[in-house]
Formats: C-alpha cells, structure tokens, sequence
C-alpha cells in the first residue's frame, strides 16, 4: 500500500523572482524507499532538492510531509522537521575533525549528544579509526559517509541526497549507494539525486525523469530499467545496456 512521507504537487520555484527553473514539478517519496531523481545536466534536481530543503523560495505548489505542509520551511528548521539535507558539494569541515563535524551535526539533537555520536561512530568504523583526524584527510568515499553520519545525527525520517557519488570511484560508489539502501531498512526514506544512472537505478524503487525542469517519466526502477525507449531518450542508450 502506498505510504507517502514526501508529496511534492505541482512545483514552481527559481533563484530569482519570475525566472522559474522547476515548472510544476510533482513527486511523491514513499516511507522506507529510495526514490531516485535523475536528468541531464541543468535539469533542475539539485534545485529541485534545495525548493524541498527550503533554501530557494517555492513560488506556487506545495510540499507536504506526512500530510503537514511543509512548502516554506526555513532551512533552519529542516532538522526539527525530520529532514536532512546532504548537498552536492561542500558537505562537510574539511579543517575540522571527523569528531568535530560530528559534533557540530548534534549541537542540537538534544538527548545524550556524546551517545548517539558514539551510536554513529559505531555505524560507521572507518570514520572511528580517524575520528581526531582533519576531515580533509579522508577519502572521497568517506567523505560522503561522514556527511551521511551528519545526515543521520537528527534520525531524520527523510533524506535527500544530492549526488553522492560525484567524484567517488565505482567502488566507492557502491558502497555508498549500498549504505543508502541499508538505512531504508530502518525505515528511513532517501530522495536520491544520481549520475551513476545504471548503479543507482538497480538500487531505488521508484525513479523521476526530469528534463528542463520539468517530470518527463516516473515508474518503478526496475521497470525504467528494461524500457528501450527510455533508455535510448534519457539514459543514455547504449551506455546504459553496457553498464
Ligand atoms: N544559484 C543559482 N542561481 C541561478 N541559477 C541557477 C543557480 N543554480 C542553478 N541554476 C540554474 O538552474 C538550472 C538547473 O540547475 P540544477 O543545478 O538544478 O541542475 P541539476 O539537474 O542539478 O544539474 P547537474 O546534473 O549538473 O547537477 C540550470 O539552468 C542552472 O543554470
Ligand atoms: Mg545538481
């Protein structure tokens, strides 16, 4: 059955006043799945995720979670809202240790701040091994789990992750996308931004085609998956049946 934590309807949101990147954008995330998003280059996914996150102005349409509206939440309430938001880029302290962007993430989760970094730690050990090394020292792929762990400071109900294999390797990259599906278990809901068409296509439940800000085609994955004439228009065609 159907269980929506996230319903986009009917979208509109831009950087500037009466210039709109998304034009009616509509999605839905179920509770527990990876719903993915995918689309050229300036589609508008990251856009998109940032109108959802609040940090550009949704100027017609509405965002509910969990059937609140949520359509001009402040970044700033995000946390309070059971969203987390990991951006495309800079999403972690480089100059900070590991420890440290950590405790920035739970400043203010409430509760035993101390256990519930020693809960995180624990979920992901190679972060332990280097907690009291720079940020900027880790590994691409580590990178993205320690932003993941920030993520995950809040126990969010819904994530939305922006690309986070950009610049990882294939294996880095599986792993990742490996560990995104691993939260789902705990009925955690990820909105999933990918390139890595073909990895994270095998990976998601749900996937939205978008194209010049607009939805082109939705289905299940697994579906999109084996269409010809998706894979030929937005996927790439060969690129895809080859990966
Ligand atoms: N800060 C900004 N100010 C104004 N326009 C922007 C800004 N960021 C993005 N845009 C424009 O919005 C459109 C959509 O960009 P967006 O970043 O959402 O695409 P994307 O689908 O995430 O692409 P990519 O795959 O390259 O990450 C593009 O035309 C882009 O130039
Ligand atoms: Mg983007």
């Amino acid at each position: 059955m159907p269980d929506p934590v996230l319903q986009v309807s009917d979208v509109t949101a831009g950087y500037v006043p009466d210039l709109p990147i998304l034009h009616g954008v509509s999605l839905t995330a179920e509770r527990g799945r990876i719903t993915l998003i995918i689309g050229p280059n300036g589609a508008g996914k990251s856009t998109l995720i940032k109108a959802i996150a609040g940090l550009i102005p949704v100027s017609a349409g509405r965002l509910t979670l969990d059937g609140q509206d949520v359509t001009h939440i402040r970044p700033d309430q995000l946390a309070a809202y059971g969203i987390a938001y990991v951006p495309q880029t800079d999403n972690i302290f480089r100059s900070l240790t590991i420890r440290q962007n950590l405790d920035l993430a739970l400043r203010r989760a409430g509760g035993d701040a101390a256990a519930r970094r020693n809960q995180l730690l624990t979920q992901f050990p190679a972060l332990a091994d280097k907690q009291h090394d720079r940020a900027g020292t880790l590994s691409g792929g580590q990178r993205q789990f320690l932003a993941i762990a920030m993520a995950l400071a809040r126990a969010p109900r819904l994530i939305l992750m922006d690309e986070p294999s950009a610049g990882l390797s294939p294996k880095a990259t599986a792993e990742v996308l490996e560990h995104a599906r691993k939260l789902t278990a705990d009925g955690v809901s990820i909105l999933l931004v990918e390139q890595n068409v073909s990895q994270a296509m095998k990976l998601a439940d749900h996937c939205y085609i978008l194209a010049e800000g607009r939805n082109q085609v939705d289905g299940p994955a697994a579906e999109l998956i084996g269409n010809k004439v998706v894979g030929e228009i937005y996927l790439g065609g060969r690129r895809m049946g080859a990966a």
